[in-house]
């Protein structure tokens, strides 16, 4: 790796660093005369700790593949996505992917302990440390976390696992309003506490979707809110006691419709991919307009609520998504064709609404090649100006994923 970034950075060819290729912003694909650097055959673990749970590994491992390893050592990877099948783990932290875990072992800004990257000129960094502490001056594996290929190559990872838990437990639950839904969360904080491992939330458009997209068939009576929660403990009757003390809170206050639990892997799997294999049954659906916002939280359906009105009849379906406990919506707007005149209803009215409320305008997904521009709805001009100092610094030529990420300096 270093070899090829010197010798592209003395020639001035432009790269697109590429892992698993399942980004949903353009990021790692390229734009124009970029050439494609993959770190698929970067896949081998180099060791995993069984005292601290740390694993270290090249770039190039696929997640599930790292997770099937730690699972056969009692382990799990902090993470966990619907593309988990063909992403790259360097590519998941060159995104700071979210995913499906991140409301119980936190962001990969926590879990990341250390990381080798390879900058622009070719220089090996290697902040490659197993270390929970460490404060010897700037923490700079956090510059290269959701960089996206910008400021160097990412070619091996430290990260902290944790074990994997004795008893999960998955039940789906119906609802039929947000503010209900909003309840369950609170009461499911309260009465689950430490072992709630996912809360995602998806509104009835999404039933419909993989339903007919994915011959998906969700066993619950129709509602408009389906939720997924998992729990996930170290004792199978503790945590039984728990969820049962939750399901009769809110199954006798009327939060909730119906609901239906799982114990067993199999059905547990099934209940998961009514939600994980949403976005790929909308990508059948016609085209897609995507967007991936937080917010604070007991606003994050009422942008949905808005847009159905706002739109109307004019596109096929709007749906609604995500990972409720962040605080991260996946607002989706299908129509039959690409339209301009409905793009320009659509932004930059959302974006607006969410800066007003101090949301983010990619809280997971990333800036990539789409959405560089937009930084601005979330960060201050001084803030992208230092952004844009710190890749003078480390990329002066500007050939890592050149057109990615930032916007132009004089924009
Ligand atoms: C998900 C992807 C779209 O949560 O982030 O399904
Ligand atoms: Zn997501």
């Amino acid at each position: 790796m270093s070899q090829i970034l010197r010798y592209c950075n003395n020639r001035n060819l432009a790269v697109n660093p590429q892992g698993g290729n399942t980004g949903l912003v353009g990021g790692s694909v390229p734009v124009f005369d970029e050439i494609i650097v993959s770190t698929v055959q970067m896949n081998s673990i180099t060791s995993f700790n069984t005292n601290t749970g740390v694993l270290i590994c090249q770039t190039g491992c696929i997640l599930e593949n790292l997770n099937n390893y730690l699972e056969e050592r009692d382990f799990i990877m902090p993470l966990d996505l619907g593309s988990k099948g063909s992403c790259h783990i360097g590519g998941n932290v060159a995104t700071n992917a979210g995913g499906l875990r991140l409301l119980r072992y936190g962001s990969l800004r926590g879990t990341v302990l250390g990381l080798e990257v390879v900058l622009a000129d070719g220089t090996v960094l290697n902040c490659l440390t197993s270390l929970r502490k460490d404060n010897t001056g700037y923490d700079l594996k956090q510059l290269f976390i959701g960089s996206e290929g910008t400021l160097g190559i990412i070619t091996a990872v430290s990260i902290l696992c944790p074990r994997k838990p004795a008893s999960v437990n998955v039940v789906l639950l119906g609802c039929d309003s947000f503010d209900k839904l909003l309840d369950i969360f609170k009461e499911s904080k309260g009465t689950l506490g430490e072992i709630l491992s996912a809360f995602e939330f998806m509104d009835y458009g999404c039933r419909e979707v993989v339903r007919e997209h994915m011959k998906l068939t969700n066993p619950l009576r129709e509602a408009p809110f389906y939720i997924l929660i998992e729990t996930s403990g170290s004792n199978g009757d503790h945590d039984q006691e728990k969820l049962t003390h939750f399901l009769e809170k809110v199954m006798t206050s009327g939060l909730v419709t119906d609901g239906t639990i799982a114990t067993e892997e199999n059905k547990m799997k099934a209940l998961w991919a009514l939600r994980e294999r949403i976005a790929e049954a909308l990508a059948r659906d016609g085209y897609v307009h995507k967007y991936d916002i937080s917010l604070p939280v007991e606003k994050i359906y009422e942008i949905v609520v808005d847009m159905k009105k706002r739109l109307g009849e004019r596109v096929k379906r709007v749906v609604g998504y995500g990972h409720l406990g962040d605080g991260n919506l996946h607002l989706n707007i299908i129509t039959e064709v690409q339209d301009q005149q409905l793009l320009d209803h659509i932004e930059p009215y959302l974006y607006e609404w969410t800066a007003h409320y101090y949301g983010s305008i990619s809280a997971e997904h990333g800036l990539g090649f789409k959405k560089k521009n937009l930084i601005y709805f979330s960060k201050p001009r001084v803030a992208v100006q230092i952004m844009q100092q710190m890749k003078a610094i480390l990329d002066p030529k500007g050939i890592l994923n050149p057109y990615k990420t930032l916007p132009s300096s004089n924009q």
